[in-house]
């Protein structure tokens, strides 16, 4: 049986794409939803447009973490999610859900971690005047952008890049390890 796989994202998501598109075409998962904790990620859209189901789960201030975990949760049920992979979702997950799904939530990252873990990668690796960036697909446990690392691309950093022109390559460089680690990871 194939596993189902739900992707959670946030916005754009060109690695969510790059995952569905893999994974319709080599047939080792099913990617059976999207979820977006924005209404209005643009990536919602490219779901549908590639047959996806999707759900939007807003993070009100109002409700409980264990409320928006029991819905997270009950959204997954409805389309037996069996592996998480997270595309670019701006949320942290509550330590109580990464329980829940130990070993089977995986995330990509734009940097070569463990260096800098958490936003604005590239500015940091530019300023710090690194010659290297990258990305990595990493196993998601309780600490942000911790967890053990599956594979990482490693992109040179040129002289003139800015964070702009440095996050397009190793965009690029993400559209193309995110969906073999994920196979690789699936097949065991
Ligand atoms: C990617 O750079 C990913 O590494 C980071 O957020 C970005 C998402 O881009 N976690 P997209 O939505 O997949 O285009």
């Amino acid at each position: 049986m194939r596993p189902n796989i739900g992707i959670f994202i946030s916005g754009n998501g060109s690695n969510m794409v790059a995952l569905i598109t893999h994974m319709m075409r080599e047939g080792y998962a099913h990617p059976a939803l999207v979820l977006s904790d924005q209404s209005a990620a643009a990536g919602l859209r490219k779901a549908q447009d590639l047959g996806v189901a999707t759900a939007i789960l807003p993070k009100s201030t109002k409700g409980s973490q264990e409320e928006y975990d029991a819905k997270l949760n009950s959204v997954l049920a409805e389309k037996a999610v069996d592996y998480i992979a997270l595309a670019g979702f701006m949320q942290i997950l509550s330590p109580q859900f990464v329980t829940k799904w130990a070993g089977k939530i995986i995330n990509i990252h734009p940097s070569l971690l463990p260096a800098y873990k958490g936003l604005h990668t590239h500015a940091r690796a530019i300023a710090a005047g690194e010659k290297e960036a990258g990305c990595s697909v990493h196993i998601v446990t309780e600490a942000l952008d911790d967890g053990p690392v599956l594979d990482q691309t490693r992109i040179p950093i040129h002289a003139h890049d800015t964070s702009e022109t440095l996050s397009k390559r190793v965009l690029a460089a993400e559209h193309s390890l995110y969906p073999s680690v994920l196979q690789s990871w699936i097949n065991g």
